[in-house]
């Protein structure tokens, strides 16, 4: 971490930034953080945000936030619990309101004058409102590269027949992008393929056309992937993660932190617990919940597992586990809504982490060094799921439904000394090139190195 009063004179001061999340929480903790770090190289910061899921100022005193109204009504309910058709009407609705937020900020002359716009890949719309107005745009893409090779090639993907997935064939290799399979490829259940397709298709395009690319990754992860991305995007590429290691900054959650998890934590042994969550969006079937309930308790490891409202489809919280359930446990399992979850993977009492593989819950997981057991839901997810287990090495995918014979089976070979030890020695090396990269020492890791060539390129804007 850096001596913040040393590294502000880096920066090119009286310069601000606007940085535009997509408000979903595994987009909005990372272009947070992003904003931190450049606010510690000199950039005033405002947050141009819309008012679904919006983030809280008060932890942030020293940005200036400006909601803009996203045009969700009560009507548009249904949207909201089908991912793409909320990204869909967002990248439709926002775009008068994000209009005049723009005008407003670029005519206001009482702050520092604006220099561009870092919108998350996903708010594509952002592109013609930005060139209309003359300012330049730079993307924030929130997941990995590697997914997002796997998005780009979505019309090549289309005319092989790779897509739509057919299940008959899920297992066969995409010999375009090794080592994916076929159930690999990033793509949502969804009654509107079409309007994924769209999406993607946007956010790759105006990708293409904007004046450089963020990445919450570093070269020594996902070096291939990066070496392609050069080849396809003409564009400057940053990549400059991971973003939480250049900074502690404080918490984006949008649900309180239940920090009772850390206390029990504390009472557990070394590498014992397994910590199970799913992220901020998937939910699962009541059938496929008491199968993972059950999984862990015949484990006999100790788990935290984190049950948010609305993981379990049809259920408020815990009701459809049997009576007697928790009491049987005797104290070995711990159930909580949401956690602080950097300082739960950094718990030394942590020995795995069953993960959904958001790209966010990865690279987390990955900088403190805990290997995982992937069970990824849809889009980015599966990549990167197949990226843990079988390029970094650093987890085991559980396949092909889950029982509780299986969740047993796998927790044991990760939890256990042979399989266990070679995985957990794999993301502890892992680890240490992740906490490298952004360290000045040595001449400069790829990180840090990549942040001052942004910081550089910015401030010419
Ligand atoms: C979503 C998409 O599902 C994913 O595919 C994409 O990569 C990012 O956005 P999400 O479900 O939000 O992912 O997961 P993830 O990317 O892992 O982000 C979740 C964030 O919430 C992480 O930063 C994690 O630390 C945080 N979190 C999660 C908590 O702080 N507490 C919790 O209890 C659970």
């Amino acid at each position: 971490m850096e001596n913040r009063g040393e590294s502000q004179l880096q920066g090119r001061l009286g310069r601000r930034l606007l940085l535009f999340p997509l408000p979903l929480q595994g987009h909005i903790n990372p272009t947070l953080q992003l904003a931190n770090i450049l606010h510690s190289k000199g950039f005033s910061i405002t947050i141009v945000h819309t008012k679904l899921n919006s983030p809280n100022p008060s932890n942030y005193p020293h940005f200036t936030f400006f909601p803009i109204d996203d045009g969700l009504s009560e009507n548009n309910e249904a949207s909201r619990n089908d991912i793409v058709s909320l990204l869909t009407v967002l990248n439709v609705k926002c775009i008068e309101p994000f209009k005049q937020a723009m005008s407003e900020l670029l005519a206001d002359s009482s702050g520092d004058p604006i220099a561009c716009l870092i919108s998350d890949a996903i708010l594509h719309f952002t592109t013609a409102v930005c060139k209309s107005l003359n300012l330049p745009r730079l993307v924030l893409r929130t997941g990995g590269v590697s997914s997002f090779l796997a998005f780009a090639a979505f019309p090549l993907l289309l005319e092989k027949g790779y897509l739509p997935v057919q299940d008959a064939k899920s297992e066969e290799p995409v010999e375009e992008l090794p080592p994916l399979r076929i159930k690999d490829l990033p793509v949502i259940t969804t009654s509107h393929p079409e309007k994924l397709y769209r999406l993607v298709e946007g956010m790759i395009q105006e990708t293409k056309a904007s004046s450089g690319l963020i990445w919450n990754s570093f070269e020594e992860l996902e070096e291939s992937s990066l070496t392609k991305l050069r080849q396809d995007f003409q564009i400057p590429i940053f990549p400059i993660g991971p973003f939480h290691k250049h900074f502690a900054a404080s918490s984006s959650s949008l649900l309180a932190e239940d920090h009772s998890s850390i206390s029990w934590l504390d009472k557990q042994a070394p590498n014992s617990v397994i910590y199970v969550s799913f992220g901020s969006i998937a939910a699962i079937e009541e059938t496929d919940f008491l199968e993972v309930a059950w999984g862990l308790a015949n484990s006999r490891h100790p788990f935290l597992w984190v049950v948010r409202p609305g993981l379990i489809r049809g259920a408020e919280w815990l009701e459809p586990l049997p009576e007697g359930f928790l009491e049987s446990l005797d104290g070995k399992g711990h159930i909580v809504k949401w956690v602080p979850q950097l300082e739960v993977l950094a718990h030394p009492s942590v020995g795995a982490f069953w993960t959904h593989n958001g790209w966010n819950s990865t690279l987390e997981s990955i900088c403190e060094g805990v290997p995982m057991i992937c069970t990824p839901c849809f889009t980015d997810q599966l990549v990167n799921a197949r990226y843990v287990s079988h390029v970094w090495k650093v987890g085991v995918q559980m396949e092909n439904g889950l029982s509780r014979e299986k969740i047993e089976m796998v927790i044991k070979r990760v939890m256990g000394e042979k399989e266990g030890a070679e995985v957990r020695e794999r993301v502890v090396r892992l680890q240490e090139k992740a906490n490298l990269c952004v360290q000045p020492a040595g001449g400069g890791g790829s990180s840090y190195e990549s942040l001052k060539s942004l910081v550089n390129y910015i401030s010419l804007f």
